[in-house]
């Protein structure tokens, strides 16, 4: 063991998702960070009695998780769409508020009209609240711009909500999220207006890492998105999909075709394109807020995962329409409730597999080397995270080897 930590946490208990049964459960550990990554882990009683840190913090028997990651988010947006809310619940479906020109195009509306800074304003009290709840790293999706002004003002918004918050913003470009209006009735000039200009442009601007698409019936073609997977591959970024999410169009074996960081949504994916998921280690991103938002019966095909072995994420999908969620601990919750998950699986979701989903080996996980991104629970169990609706049990964070909060000190 080296002679001087930076941090030393005594006094936990630690799921360190590293494997192993339980959340990788260490009872009675300790934690050392030096350089903003972690140093050691491991029993306290193997701590050698000469063990020194410049600072050590008591996390007095609660539980230590990694940094909590949303992988599937929408959370920068202008304006909200509650009377779609109160349309749905006379009736109305959220196709038919699509296709009547509302839905992602309401939004869209919205944030044209938007500056950036109102875009961080309206956006931050949404990331200050994942914060809270002890998330370090998000994932956040343009796609209510769909031009390439517009497209550039969301991730440009995004970046600077990670410089102001401190959290590790991820940005996805999804040029492919709706036809906007003033392209009706001219699919194939949009989907070339995102291949040729929106995805090299901002490739090359450094403001996406990846690129996302909606492949459904009231969005995208299996074949358009596989135009916009092909500019994405060519512009050298990765690429995630809104797949099977109202109805099976083959999008969980096209996520796979490509070789996906992650198929999302899946209610209606069929056991051929989760088989082609696990063969290609394509995430699964369970998003049981929308889910619950859209009143779906229609349950993702959990068993299937599990039997093919493909890893499973939750996400928040925090978005207008169709999960205005801000709370990644509640996603977990429906994670069970709704789908079925075990807590232990709830929390690999939103934590190693996660991290998996946006391409990052470097967090997720509570073991040496890794991002010292940390978070203390007034937690008995594990378990807890998942089984409570409502209340924040955190009670410390240790973001990229800085103590953001820490109980009393
Ligand atoms: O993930 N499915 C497509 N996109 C979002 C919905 C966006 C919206 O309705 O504004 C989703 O559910
Ligand atoms: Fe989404």
């Amino acid at each position: 063991m080296p002679g001087i930590f930076d941090l030393l946490v005594t006094g936990c208990h630690l799921a360190t998702m590293a494997g192993g049964p339980r959340c990788g459960e260490l009872r009675d550990g300790a934690i050392a960070i030096t350089g903003g990554r972690i140093a050691w882990v491991g029993p306290q009683r193997d701590l050698a009695r000469d063990t020194r840190a410049v600072r050590t913090l008591d996390a007095a028997g609660g539980w230590i998780t990694p940094g909590l990651i949303d992988c599937h988010t929408h959370l920068v947006y202008a304006g909200n769409r509650s009377s779609e809310f109160e349309a749905r619940l006379s009736g109305e479906s959220y196709a038919s508020i699509a296709r009547a020109g509302g839905g992602i195009n309401a939004t869209v509306g919205a944030v044209r009209q938007a500056t950036t800074e109102n875009l961080v304003a309206q956006s931050r009290p949404r990331l200050a609240a994942f914060a809270a709840e002890g998330v370090t790293t998000v994932e956040i999706k343009s796609g209510y711009g769909l031009d390439t002004a517009n497209e550039r003002k969301l991730l440009t918004a995004a970046r600077s909500l990670a410089g102001e918050c401190g959290v590790d913003v991820r940005t996805t470009l999804l040029a492919a999220h709706a036809l906007p209006r003033e392209f009706a009735d001219r699919r194939a000039a949009y989907v070339d207006l995102a291949c040729r200009e929106m995805i090299p442009a901002l490739a090359k601007e450094r403001l996406a890492d990846a690129v996302d698409a909606f492949c459904e019936t009231i969005a995208f073609t299996p074949d358009e998105t596989r135009r916009v997977f092909a500019a994405a591959r060519s512009a050298g970024l990765a690429v995630k999909l809104h797949a099977d999410q109202l109805s099976d169009t083959g999008g969980a074996a096209l996520a796979a075709e490509f070789g996906a960081l992650s198929a999302d949504h899946l209610e209606y994916a069929n056991d051929a394109g989760i088989a082609a998921m696990a063969r290609a280690g394509t995430v699964a991103v369970l998003l049981p807020g929308a889910f619950y938002a859209l009143r779906e019966t229609r349950v993702p095909p959990i068993a299937a995962m599990r039997a093919h072995g493909v890893p499973m994420a939750v996400a928040t999908d925090c978005n207008p329409g169709t999960s205005p969620v801000s709370s990644l601990l509640l996603m977990l919750n429906m994670a069970s409730t709704l789908f079925g998950l075990t807590p232990a699986e709830a929390l690999a979701g939103a934590t190693c597999h996660a991290a998996r989903a946006l391409g990052l080996a470097d967090r997720g996980a509570l073991a040496a080397g890794m991002r010292a991104d940390v978070v203390l629970w007034d937690i008995a169990e594990p378990a807890e995270l998942s089984y409570r609706i409502g209340g924040n049990p955190c009670a410390g964070i240790v973001r990229d080897g800085a103590v953001v909060r820490w109980r009393s000190a």
